[in-house]
């Protein structure tokens, strides 16, 4: 009998837990052996999932194996980092094959939804017909362009999915919201969604807005405001309404590459330093 092939899974996430039980068959039948479970997190190391040891990726050397299957959404970082402990590039595997459409620094499209350069989702979020910029971030859980049920119908059940043959297609279905069926959900740029966030179909969130975690966004959102709860209320403006002014005439995720690189440390300090060096550097 052919030995099985040794598998690394990296990252310990719930991720991890559902890549153990779709290779738990291939395990069974001794085509596969998972042999570490590997994850950056100091905290959790010696620890184990499903009786799978828990290591740091710097103890890697130490394992034999065949492939090392990456589940976070941060693919190419990890190849690095991994590459770089003297991991054979060829031996490193995603664990979707379409980790792009979380996370890429290029523009892309997926479903009937597109999403801007550098921005990124989580693979538990789902996302529908919304058009979301540059440098968002999107929690885990999160529900953008929700859809429903008709709620002005005497019963909003599907019956005619066990009542007559007619619907193959839920969007065929007479109680689809179909109002919210037809209106586009839009992010804009460099808005923060936290975890298990909902927003209704149509909605528009400002650049630079935050959505605080578990919050039910129903209206639309100004730029540059933090909003929470259920529904979601305004629960502060990040800047002054001068500041954000400029701010949204820098623009500065529409910039390029060479220009975000300069402006990293300005971004992460004082809205004043920012926009002082920014207009003195680009006089007008
Ligand atoms: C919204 C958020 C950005 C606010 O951060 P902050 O400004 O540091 O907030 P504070 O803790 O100082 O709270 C400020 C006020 O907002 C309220 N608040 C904070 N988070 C809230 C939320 N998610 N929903 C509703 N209200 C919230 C607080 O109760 C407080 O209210 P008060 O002024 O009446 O006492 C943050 O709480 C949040 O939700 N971040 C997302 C976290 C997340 O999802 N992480 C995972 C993905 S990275």
């Amino acid at each position: 009998m052919e030995s099985p092939n040794l598998i690394i899974i990296f990252g310990a996430s719930d991720d991890c837990k559902k890549l153990i039980n779709e290779l738990f068959p291939l395990e069974l039948c001794h085509l596969i052996k998972i042999v570490a479970i590997c994850d950056n997190d100091s905290r959790i190391h010696g620890q184990s999932i499903n009786g799978y040891e828990i290591i740091s990726p710097d103890n890697i050397i130490n394992y034999k194996y065949d492939k090392i299957i990456v589940t976070p959404i941060f693919f190419q970082d990890i190849k690095r980092q991994l590459v770089d402990l003297g991991v054979n590039s060829e031996k490193i595997y995603p664990y979707r094959k379409n980790y792009k459409d979380y996370f890429d620094t290029t523009s892309r499209e997926f479903g009937n939804s597109s999403i801007g350069r550098f921005s990124y989702f989580k693979p538990n979020s789902k996302i529908w017909n919304t058009n979301i910029g540059s440098f968002c971030h999107i929690g885990d859980n999160c529900i953008i362009g929700q859809l429903g049920h008709n709620p002005h119908l005497i019963s909003t059940y599907p019956l005619r999915y066990h009542f007559s043959n007619e619907i193959s297609d839920c969007s065929l279905d007479p109680t689809a919201d179909k109002k919210k069926m037809l209106k586009t959900t839009v992010i804009k740029s460099d808005v923060y969604i936290g975890e298990g966030v909902v927003i209704s179909a149509g909605v528009t969130i400002g650049n630079g807005a935050i959505i605080g975690s578990k919050a039910l966004v129903t209206k639309d959102v100004e730029d540059y405001s933090i909003v929470g709860g259920v529904p979601a209320k305004i629960i502060s403006q990040r800047f002054s309404s001068n500041h954000i002014k400029k701010l949204l005439e820098i623009k500065w995720w529409t910039k390029d590459y060479s220009q975000i690189a300069h402006m990293i440390t300005d971004l992460e300090g004082s809205v004043d330093d920012f926009i002082n060096n920014y207009f003195k550097i680009n006089k007008k």
